[in-house]
């Protein structure tokens, strides 16, 4: 560090000081303002600069989940593919779910008594892949929190995800995991930039969700309808999964909501995103945030000081992904 003189040094002690109140300012005030009038209007405090209305009442829950359905032919699950412990151990604060098959079933028909095309579509899918996919979209619009697969491994504690003074504005986090401007492969991907769903963080009833699920149960149908044939009995192709619950389709659900709420045109706009972009309620963080890889097995780039929340290991092999 290189010594100030003393009067500089104090003037900036000061003017940290001056800011840090009123960074307190606007999170007190946005929170008094939406406990009193949960509001759907323009949100009073402009803290980012790409901005919109705040959405849900309450922030991203402090809950974990995680699922897990045993595939048939395995009956000893290898240690290594699972890393809920390092989850459970990093957040000691957050509640911890691990939903297998059967808790899925009853969260399922406890929740969606209204809505019984979810249930029906839920039930009939027969691809872990498709099942898994659209589960996790549905945990996280009724109860919010953050979905992460199982064999991810978390590298930063999620409190530092995002700046303390974001948290009252944020509803759903998003992380890029292909950006073909940072590192093409343009074979594996459909879209120049696509965001991943192996781990999404949400308040519930969160747009982007309801978004999602309702493309997901129409997609579905229509996979389908094509083959004249019911939900249960059709043929799935790896093509079918990304487009219907997996990442393509995430992507395009989340690349619309930023149209709507944000100047965003296409996907050319988040190419080359090398830090954390604020878009009314939702942030997008860069390529390396839920993929340590791309940097190193620690997860940081000493180079850049870019820094990786998540490692996913892409060990799901029963399981349809594209190639990381
Ligand atoms: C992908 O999904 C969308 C939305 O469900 C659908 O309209 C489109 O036809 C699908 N594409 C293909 C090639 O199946």
């Amino acid at each position: 560090m290189i010594a100030l003189p003393r009067a500089r040094a104090f003037l900036q002690y000061l003017g940290a000081a001056v800011f840090c109140l009123l960074i307190v300012n606007v999170v007190l005030f946005t929170t008094t303002r939406t406990r009193s009038h949960p509001r759907k209007g323009p949100s009073p405090s402009k803290a980012s600069t790409h901005n919109q209305p705040l959405v849900s009442g309450v922030p991203i829950p402090r809950q974990i989940w995680q699922i897990f359905f045993a595939p048939p032919e395995v009956d000893i699950i290898e240690e290594e593919l699972l890393h809920s412990s390092e989850w459970i151990s990093m957040t000691p604060d957050y509640t911890y779910t691990m939903v297998g098959s059967l808790e899925a079933d009853e969260f399922i028909d406890a929740n969606f008594k209204n809505q019984p095309e979810i249930p029906k579509t839920y039930h009939a899918l027969q691809n872990p892949g498709l099942k898994s996919d659209f589960l996790r979209y549905l945990l996280l619009l009724v109860r919010g929190g953050i979905y992460s697969d199982v064999d991810t491994k978390p590298v930063v504690r999620p409190e530092d995800w995002i700046p303390v003074e974001k948290r009252q504005q944020v509803r759903l986090i998003v992380a890029i995991e292909y950006d073909e401007a940072q590192d093409p492969h343009p074979e594996d991907f459909k879209y120049p930039v696509q965001f991943c769903q192996w781990t999404i963080a949400a308040a519930p009833n969160h747009p982007v969700l309801k978004k999602m699920v309702s493309r997901a149960v129409t997609g579905l149908q229509d996979i389908a309808n094509a083959q004249a044939t019911t939900l249960d009995r059709m043929e799935i192709t790896d093509f079918n999964v990304l487009n219907a619950t997996g990442p393509v389709a995430w992507t395009e659900v989340v690349l619309e909501t930023l149209q709507e709420v944000a100047s965003i045109t296409s996907y050319r706009d988040l190419a080359k995103v090398n830090e954390a972009q604020y878009y009314g309620d939702i942030v997008i963080l860069p390529l390396e945030s839920f993929r340590a890889d791309y940097l190193d097995d620690w997860g940081v780039s000493w180079r850049t000081g870019r820094r990786a929340f998540v490692r996913h290991f892409f060990k799901g092999g029963w399981k349809k992904k594209p190639p990381p």
